[in-house]
């Protein structure tokens, strides 16, 4: 499908900010946006035009039943100007998987690709200069049918807005305080949790909201059923390190989000690294215990927003339990030094990672 492209005029390009480091994150949008539409069985009318509110039915499905569906990924403006993605191809299969998850129609990877590219190539010029700032991407799929009655929507809108983003720390790497949560879940067996689902975000608002009433950052989603394993940090896969082994969450379960700076983490890991990664249910117990010990080396969190995320102390059953000495461990930082070392061009791309977008 050819992907139109409308032209804007000059009075409808928006001043662009000019602080980068008042940049912040989802607050600023750029020119254009992608959409198409699906209906009788395909989508249709792929464009790209000036990015500009919809006009939807007060009864369209996606308000009501939240058969809704997103992706989150960047583009990097790298040190010698160019303008790359990073792996964009995880996002657009997890899309689709996350789309038959919710009964929402499929979409061709390679139309969901030159979207990507043309759209961020045509808004280069929001991408911001400085390193650790970069251009949010947000492809979404809403269900539009003007009906009351739980069913999966016949008709759809699938779009993609852009928008530049600040670095996610601006005053250096700092760690964070994170609270087990015994009173919430975020996913369970059998649900939704492997899906970029709105519903998803909602779910999790009262937890976060639990955590940070109690003086702590973000939250630990523990296991739906038994309430014993760690799965998710916020809006992030978790990783730990026991022993000089690094143990994540398995996605087997189907209730952690399969992370695309999770798999790359993983990878840097195990082949490059050579550090030893288990895969497995791991027992909060285990990890206060850790912490307890000193087994427990490090704990950190890992996702697009902000690559990883160190964490300092975690609070469980009204207790707070000090990670390694407080500070970022030296595997954190590494990762962090050597992820964004590749997306912004500076280090050697050893898995092919980087999708080049212009020039
Ligand atoms: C619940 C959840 N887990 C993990 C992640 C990390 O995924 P990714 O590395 O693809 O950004 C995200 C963010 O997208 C998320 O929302």
């Amino acid at each position: 499908m050819k992907i139109e492209v409308l032209p804007l005029a000059p009075a409808e390009l928006r001043p662009k900010p000019t602080d980068e480091k008042a940049l912040g994150f989802g607050r600023h949008f750029a020119d254009r946006m992608f959409v198409m539409e699906y209906a009788s069985g395909g989508w249709r009318n792929a464009r790209i035009q000036k990015y500009q509110p919809f006009s939807l039915e007060p009864s369209a499905m996606c308000l009501h039943y939240a058969q809704e569906i997103f992706e989150g990924l960047k583009a990097y403006r790298t040190t010698d100007g160019r303008v790359t993605m990073f792996r964009p191809a995880m996002n657009i299969a997890r899309m689709n998987r996350s789309a038959a998850a919710l009964q929402m129609p499929q979409l061709d990877p390679d139309l969901f690709l030159r979207a990507l590219k043309d759209l961020v190539a045509l808004e280069r010029d929001w991408i911001p200069t400085t390193e650790g700032c970069s251009l949010y991407i947000r492809p979404t799929m809403i269900a539009t049918d003007p009906f009351l009655g739980v069913r999966p929507s016949d008709t759809y809108l699938f779009f993609i807005i852009v928008g530049p983003v600040g670095a996610y720390y601006p005053k250096g790497f700092v760690p964070v305080s994170i609270m087990v949560s015994e009173n919430h879940v975020r996913a369970v067996r059998g649900g939704i949790g492997a899906s970029k689902a709105a519903a998803n975000y909602a779910a999790s608002l009262a937890g976060q909201a639990e955590a940070k009433k109690a003086g702590f950052d973000q939250v630990l989603w523990l296991d739906g059923v038994s309430r014993k394993y760690c799965e998710e940090v916020g809006t992030m896969n978790m990783l730990f390190v026991l022993d000089g082994t690094v143990v994540t969450a398995p996605l087997e379960g189907g209730t952690i989000l399969p992370g695309v700076t999770r798999d790359s983490v993983l990878r840097l890991l195990r082949d490059v690294y050579k550090t030893k990664v288990e895969e497995r249910p791991l027992p909060i117990d285990e990890v206060i215990e850790g912490a307890t010990t000193g087994r427990l080396q490090e704990a950190f969190g890992c996702g697009t927003a902000a690559i990883i995320t160190a964490v300092s102390e975690i609070g469980y059953q009204g207790r707070k339990h000090k990670v390694g000495n407080g500070g970022v461990g030296p595997i954190a930082r590494k990762l962090y030094d050597d992820l964004v070392g590749i997306q912004y061009g500076r280090k050697p791309d050893p898995f092919e990672w980087v999708e080049r977008v212009w020039p």
